[in-house]
């Protein structure tokens, strides 16, 4: 066990270069043997299975339930209910491949390890690439529907609003995302203190959000029509399927929990079952939750409404107050979806820094937090000042996108090993294999195709950059190529 904080040194990396560079796999035992060591200290053991599900509950429900909800609305109709089911769907198939190899290799690095171990190290790097879509990139999204719901917060207590200029990017209407940035940095401020002082705040910030929106169930069904039902399914099943589309959103974050594999007391036996469970808690309140919206808001109505569900609230009860409380909650639960997810985002460079894949720096542990700090530091100002500057419309969706693909991956990487490596001892194991993972492959590229033009030109754009680094850099940088073991590379 590595959970005194003492740094051991790193285990030796892969005594032989495989045959050609793009191809080589790193052993999943080597994967394992080295969990939790970094540069100058080593990550701590800490955290429960309630831990890990609350990062994971943490890094999911959010943006998605408070914000985007309002724009999947008027795809569906009320069948919006119907999209959440199939994005979460799409979601559960690839949970149960999440949940086989976070049992099985239970490291930081998520997609991108388990990438490494069977499809080796190129399609690791795009996965590990696309991760950073899925966790850098989404913080700087949520970190701006955050602002959003911090001015309706304001605007409820104390009457003011933070004034455009500062609240939107150039080419927003504004200069800076001053909100966007803050709350950035006030996780930053957490993260330093380390995985097990992470959890606790995390923890308290996701039982805020689940109250929080059981509040909204409870007071919502009490200004629920039945006639806003009595279509329900107007806008046909392309609207419920572009509807599952955006609503995806709603559910990455439900493998954050497989980040924390080098700081969980008994990884092998509590990654499955965080994973499964925070997917079975969100999937529940969502449906709930937009269920009885639609039931206390005509659909039409959502379309130009921000803050839909303070404003059901407010509406329902006839006070503006319980808009406020809402707006408050959701205010704690979209900081806490920017802290859980930069916490992933640096556990993952973490990883892919160890691999020599991106610099050391990343690697590096204060030996007293147990926190690689200068991760944070980097990951959070890069996050904060995009957040801040970029006017980020389509990110939402390009997020999206980067995490299909990676959720893809782990679909084809959980069959892979199981031919690989049949004899692996495997704690949690994927049910109806193999046509579990190939449906979970078959949904992700399926929803992947229901995005725009737009969205798929990022992604293009973002992988052919990421090519580009890994040519220039990764390639020769390998601790695979190298063979050298990171210890002596001081
Ligand atoms: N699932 C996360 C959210 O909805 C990204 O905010």
């Amino acid at each position: 066990m590595l959970d005194q904080g003492q740094a051991p040194p790193l285990a030796p990396a892969a005594p032989r270069k495989p045959a050609h560079p793009l191809l080589r796999r790193k052993p999943v035992e080597q994967l394992v043997a080295e969990g939790g060591q970094g540069e100058g200290g080593s990550l701590r053991r800490s955290l429960t299975m309630w831990q890990l599900t609350m990062i994971s509950i943490g890094a999911t429900l959010g943006t998605g339930i408070f914000v985007v909800l309002g724009t999947a609305a008027p795809k569906a109709g009320p069948a919006v209910t119907i999209s959440f089911i199939i994005a979460g769907l799409t979601a559960l198939f690839s949970a149960l491949s999440y949940a086989e190899l976070a049992g099985s290799v239970p490291v930081s690095g998520s997609s991108y390890s388990y990438a490494y171990a069977t499809m080796g190290e190129l399609v690791a790097w795009i996965c590990g690439w696309c991760l950073i879509l899925e966790y850098g990139v989404s913080v700087a999204a949520v970190a701006v529907g955050w602002g959003e719901y911090l001015n309706e917060l304001l605007d409820g207590t104390i009457g003011i609003t933070i004034p455009e200029r500062f609240a939107a990017p150039l080419g927003d209407g504004g200069y800076i995302n001053v909100p966007a940035l803050v709350v950035v940095l006030l996780a930053m401020v957490f993260l330093m203190r380390g995985a097990k002082e992470s959890a606790r705040i995390n923890s308290i910030m996701v039982a805020v959000k689940i109250v929080t929106l059981l509040l909204f169930i409870g007071i919502g069904f009490m200004g629920f029509k039945s006639g806003n039902y009595s279509n329900f399914n107007p806008l046909g099943n392309m609207g419920v399927v572009a509807g599952a589309a955006t609503l995806f959103f709603s559910y990455i974050g439900f493998d954050a929990a497989s980040t924390a594999g080098e700081e969980a007391k008994n990884p092998k036996r509590d990654l499955p079952r965080a994973i499964m469970l925070s997917l079975l808690i969100v999937t529940v309140l969502y449906v709930l939750v937009a269920f009885v919206a639609v039931g206390a808001m005509p659909w039409q109505d959502f379309e130009g409404t921000e803050a839909a569900l303070a404003q059901i609230m407010t509406d329902v009860t006839g006070h503006s107050v319980w808009g406020v409380v809402l707006a408050a909650g959701a205010v704690v639960a979209i900081a806490s979806v920017v802290f859980a997810v930069l916490y992933g985002q640096t556990r993952i460079l973490f990883a892919m820094s160890r691999d020599g894949l991106v610099p050391k720096v990343f690697a590096r542990v204060n030996p007293r937090t147990g926190a690689p700090r200068a991760n944070v530091v980097i990951v959070s100002l890069f996050c904060g000042l995009l957040a801040a500057t970029v006017p980020l419309g389509k990110l939402a969706d390009a997020t999206s996108i980067g995490t299909l693909f990676a959720f893809g991956l782990v679909n084809i990487a959980v069959i892979i090993l199981r031919f690989t490596r049949p004899d692996m001892p495997r704690t949690f194991k994927v049910a109806l294999f193999p046509l579990t993972p190939i449906l979970g492959f078959i949904a992700c590229g399926g929803m992947m195709t229901q995005l725009d033009v737009a969205t798929w030109k990022v992604f293009g754009g973002w992988m052919a950059a990421g090519l580009v680094i890994y040519f220039l850099y990764g390639i020769r940088r390998s601790r695979l190529a190298t063979a050298e073991p990171a210890a002596a590379e001081k």
